[in-house]
């Protein structure tokens, strides 16, 4: 495509994302992502955003290290959560339970080369460099079956999901928003190994409908050959702590994604952790 999506598209979308509504799991046509939000925000947390890229990463750990399950020397501090100590790993797991360290930013940002639903250079459209080169091989296989995905939210900073989440809670109060949105630390976009993927028939929207498109339906099917795996599968929310997201892609390396594909695990089930809280 045809990477030129003309603002006329990109506001339509936008008022189509603020005209959805909230629904049941069942019910998934009605159903819109808290992540569609972040489509309305504007230059305030962009600007929250580069600030925070000036962040010092403090956590030096390699990539490619596979988390241990329980790590009993975490830091679980007056929260009860467990802070991650591999949060550069690509099996990196954070959740309800499990926090990214005070003050990281992952390295090696850069901008997937796919199409996205807006032109404009955004913080959002990045993600870690390996994700962002096993993101283009995915958008790449589905083109050759015929389908165009669209990019629409990678990576976000603490204070942009802090954000986010505020404005979920405040819009469609605190029980959509802890289905559908994390609380600032526990965000998988902000490790850079996240992508929302949507599509034109979706109108660019993220919603659970998207399963039931040719997209989707496709993406379900190959996205663990590029590495990536849906990260918050139908029927499994007592485990990952939130609600169905076919569009959200989520980075473990190819071998990690092909295990837990085959085995039809969430990342949970598949490390030994924990179901989070509700
Ligand atoms: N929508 C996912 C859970 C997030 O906010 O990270
Ligand atoms: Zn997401």
């Amino acid at each position: 495509m045809d990477r030129m999506i003309t603002s006329t598209v990109l506001s339509l979308t936008v008022l189509l994302a603020g005209c959805a509504g909230f629904g049941e799991e069942t019910n998934s046509s009605q159903l819109t992502s808290s992540d569609n939000a972040e489509k309305q925000s504007g230059m305030k947390e962009k600007e929250q955003e580069d600030t925070n890229h000036a962040n010092k990463n403090k956590n030096e750990t390699t990539d490619d290290t596979p988390v241990s399950g329980k790590e009993p020397n975490s830091d679980k501090g007056n929260s009860g959560m467990v802070v991650v100590e591999e949060p550069n790993s690509f099996q990196v797991v954070v959740n309800k339970n499990r926090k990214l360290p005070d003050g990281f930013v992952p390295k090696n940002l850069v901008v997937p080369d796919v199409p996205f639903y807006f032109d404009e250079f955004h913080p959002k459209k990045q993600m870690r460099k390996e994700a962002a080169k096993a993101l283009e091989e995915l958008f790449q296989g589905a083109r050759q079956a015929g389908l165009e995905l669209v990019g629409a939210s990678g990576y976000r900073s603490y204070e942009r999901q802090k954000s986010i989440y505020q404005n979920n809670v405040k819009t469609r109060g605190q029980e959509w928003a802890n289905q559908f949105s994390a609380k600032p630390g526990t965000s998988e976009h902000q490790t850079g190994l996240a992508m929302d993927v949507t599509s034109a028939q979706m109108a660019f929207k993220l919603e659970q409908s998207f399963s039931q498109t040719a997209e989707g339906e496709w993406l379900a099917k190959h996205a663990y050959e590029y590495g990536f795996v849906i990260r918050y599968p139908k029927g499994k929310s007592d485990i990952t702590g939130y609600s169905y997201e076919p569009w959200h892609l989520r980075y473990v390396g190819k071998e990690t994604a092909e295990e837990i594909h085959q085995q039809e695990k969430t990342l949970e089930e598949f490390f030994g952790l924990l179901p989070s809280k509700q």
